[in-house]
Formats: structure tokens, C-alpha cells, sequence
């Protein structure tokens, strides 16, 4: 399984107080030193947290191939483009939201989608299609040119964190998943075998498959059981763990996690 390590939420850190520190190539080191197989990074319209001096910083000494995230904004993808990652994933982006929250609507944006993907084949750009685990919108993404799909398992980590967690007796609970336990297992199992189709099918159709989003210590040997999937891109829960274990641990325990 090759693990992509998401550094995104160091920025976070660093631009809450606008300083230079904790520095983002400090954690690509430790990330690359720790057993990551990848790093991922998202460079938001936003930028909220990665800037593009950091894209171009960690493209530039970074030991592992690097994993974009970008939106299908133009202007953006003008940037990826020169910037030239051993891949780019499209994601969708809304600027009032926490982060990502749903798959990229393939089909709503497909004409975007397809210039896209046009423009980073153009730069020799590998491109791959963050997507609900549909068996839709994996057809769709083949179609439009994509070599590879990343399923967003945020719909499954919900559930998963509302069952097995304090999260619903939190201020952040999910209001629309404060279900009775019973209906909560059977929307988790669901949600597992949406992700197991998903991946299937991705594969027999000849795509690559990935997964992330809500990917943590507890609930990622789920993903680990689905041999189709071959990519976990983890960003929040092991730089939440690293508050307290220091990062280099946190990796290495989630490589340990995500070794088949
Ligand atoms: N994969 C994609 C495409 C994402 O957009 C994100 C969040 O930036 C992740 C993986 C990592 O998600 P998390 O931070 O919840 O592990």
C-alpha cells in the first residue's frame, strides 16, 4: 500500500500565526525519513494553508513523488502545470468549507473536468479524479481521461467516527448522522461496500484506485482489507497525533497501520 502523507494542516499551523514556523519543509523530511511512500499537498484557491512557494519548495527537495491536490480553477491549473508533480488530483473546492467535502460532481463539470485533464496530459501530468465511491462516477472518470480515482471515504469515516467515537457527544457531532446505533452499523456497512464496489469496478476498468478523507488510526484496516485500493492519502490524524508523538511516530505507526 503505498502510504501519501498529507502536510497540509503544518501550514495551517503556521499561517494561524503568519510566522514561519513549524516550517513545512521540516515536516516533508521527517515524512520522507518515516516511512511515507508520498507526500501530498492541496494548493487551495484559498491558500489557506500550503502557498505556492511551499509547492515549488517541496517539489523541488522533496525524495518521494508528490501528489497535488488542485481544484479546476484555470488559474490554478496554469500554476500545477509549471509546477509539474508526478501527479495531480482534482478535487472539488468550495471556499466556505471546512475541507473537502464531497467528491468531484463529474458530471456536472465534466466539460472543466476534461480541459483539465487536457492541459496536465499536455505537461505529462498523470491526473486523478477525487470521486464519490459510485460505480457512476468511476465510469465517468474513465471516460474523461483519468489514469486513476481517489475515493472519498468522508461518508464512511462519519459514520465510523459517530459509532465508534465521542464525536456525537461533541460540539462538532453530525447533526444528520445522531441516529440510533443500529441504523448508524447498517449506514457504515453501506458505505463499506459502496467503497469495495467502487474499487472494483475502478480496477476492472483499468484505473488506479486510491482512497482518503477521514482516514485515521482506528478506521483505516477497513481500507486495508480492499486489495483493489492501492493508495491512502492520511493527512489530519497523523499530524494530530504528531501534537503528541512527535511526527516521524506518527508516520511510522501509520505505514505500520497500512503495511499488507
Ligand atoms: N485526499 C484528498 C483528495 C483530500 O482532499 C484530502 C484532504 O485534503 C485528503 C486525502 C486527506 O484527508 P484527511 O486530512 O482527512 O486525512
Amino acid at each position: 500500500m503505498t502510504l501519501g502523507v498529507n502536510i497540509d494542516h503544518v501550514a495551517v499551523l503556521r499561517e494561524a500565526r503568519r510566522v514561519n514556523d513549524p516550517d513545512i519543509l521540516n515536516a516533508l523530511y521527517v515524512a520522507c525519513a518515516s516511512g511515507a511512500d508520498q507526500i501530498t499537498i492541496h494548493l487551495r484557491e484559498d491558500r489557506r494553508h500550503i502557498q505556492d512557494i511551499d509547492a515549488s519548495n517541496i517539489l523541488k527537495h522533496s525524495t518521494l513523488p508528490v501528489n497535488l491536490e488542485c481544484s479546476i480553477n484555470r488559474d490554478i491549473l496554469s500554476i500545477v502545470c509549471k509546477l509539474k508533480p508526478h501527479r495531480a488530483t482534482l478535487v472539488p473546492e468550495k471556499r466556505e468549507e471546512v475541507t473537502t467535502e464531497g467528491g468531484l460532481d463529474v458530471f456536472t463539470y465534466e466539460d472543466e473536468i476534461s480541459y483539465a485533464i487536457e492541459q496536465l496530459h499536455d505537461s505529462i501530468i498523470p491526473v486523478s479524479l477525487f470521486v464519490d465511491p459510485t460505480l457512476q462516477a468511476i465510469e465517468k472518470s474513465k471516460e474523461l481521461g483519468a489514469e486513476m480515482v481517489e475515493l472519498h471515504t468522508g461518508s464512511f469515516a462519519n459514520v465510523f467516527a459517530m459509532l465508534n467515537s465521542s464525536l456525537s457527544h461533541s460540539n462538532h457531532s453530525i447533526k444528520e448522522l445522531e441516529l440510533p446505533r443500529y441504523e448508524l452499523q447498517e449506514r457504515l456497512e453501506n458505505s463499506i461496500e459502496d467503497i469495495i464496489n467502487a474499487a472494483k469496478h475502478a480496477k476492472k476498468i483499468g484505473l488506479e484506485v486510491a482512497a482518503g478523507h477521514g482516514l485515521n488510526y482506528h478506521n483505516v484496516s477497513y481500507m486495508m482489507k480492499i486489495q483493489e485500493i492501492t493508495e491512502l492519502n492520511i493527512g489530519q490524524s497523523i499530524i494530530a497525533r504528531s501534537v503528541f508523538s512527535g511526527l516521524a511516530n506518527a508516520v511510522k505507526e501509520m505505514k505500520r497501520l497500512t503495511t499488507r
